[in-house]
């Protein structure tokens, strides 16, 4: 398959209203993030409609984010707010964004969403030299469930209500830690289609390819709120510039 950059947001010009896909942490990530650089500037890689950008820019931060998709683009400049949140066009894991930051922050997986290692690798070499002396990126993903991944097709069961589903059917590539999923919401209308593509990455992949850009692991915790790191589910990993 092809790699889009603008593919993801270009299909999803509903995306604040995807409850389900949504993590719903806007006041936590960007409490967590404000804490790293107080007043400082921050660059969101694929800032989507901003729905962290803002908060964060609300807590006195200068927020700039890099999107693939003029769909999410534009949904995040339509918003009305009270703080202003520049948005660069292009892929994250090569645009050079001008100026130092004292944070650079890549939430909601969307680290994966980069299609290879070198992409990723691309990508926090990038972020590394964003970065101002002591400056931090902030990485939130999951650790990998690999029972769900021990075929190559699986489907999961993301919601059942009695309006209708969300199905996710996914396809998994071993070798090359990708998985194309197609997220199906069934309701009273005509199926609605959400399609992804991903390569994960271990936590130990993430913090060598960090290592490699120049980048020291400082912690990972299970979450926003420093919450214990179970090595399942969710984690937040903080990395700082050598
Ligand atoms: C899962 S959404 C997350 C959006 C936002 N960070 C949030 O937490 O709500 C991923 C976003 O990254 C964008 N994206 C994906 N790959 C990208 C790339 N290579 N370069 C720039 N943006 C990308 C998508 O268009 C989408 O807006």
């Amino acid at each position: 398959m092809d790699y889009d950059i603008s593919a993801y947001g270009d299909q999803r010009p509903d995306y604040d209203s995807m409850g389900w896909a949504l993590r719903h942490d806007e006041e936590e990530a960007s409490a967590f993030l404000a804490d790293l650089a107080p007043g400082g500037r921050a660059l969101e890689l694929g800032v989507g409609t901003g729905r962290v950008a803002f908060p964060l820019a609300r807590r006195g931060l200068t927020v700039v984010g890099i999107e693939g998709s003029r769909s999410m683009a534009e949904q995040l400049e339509r918003k009305i707010s009270d703080v202003t949140v520049e948005v660069l066009i292009g892929d994250f894991a090569d645009v050079q964004a001008e100026g130092a930051f004292d944070l650079v922050y890549c939430i909601s997986e969307t680290f994966f969403l980069l299609p290879s290692q070198e992409s990723q690798l691309r990508c926090l070499h990038n972020a590394a030299a964003r970065l101002t002396k002591g400056g931090r990126v902030v990485v939130q993903a999951i650790v990998p469930d690999h029972d769900l991944f021990c075929s190559t097709q699986s489907t999961l069961t993301r919601q059942v209500n009695e309006q209708g589903a969300i199905i996710a059917a996914r396809r998994h590539n071993r070798a090359e830690q990708r998985v194309d999923v197609q997220n199906i919401v069934f309701g009273s209308k005509d199926p609605a289609y959400y399609p992804m593509h991903y390569r994960y990455v271990w936590p130990s992949e993430l913090d060598l390819m960090a290592k490699l850009a120049g980048l020291a692991l400082a912690s990972r915790t299970g979450g926003w709120r420093a919450e214990p790191y179970t090595a399942s589910g969710g984690y937040v990993a903080v990395y700082e510039k050598n």
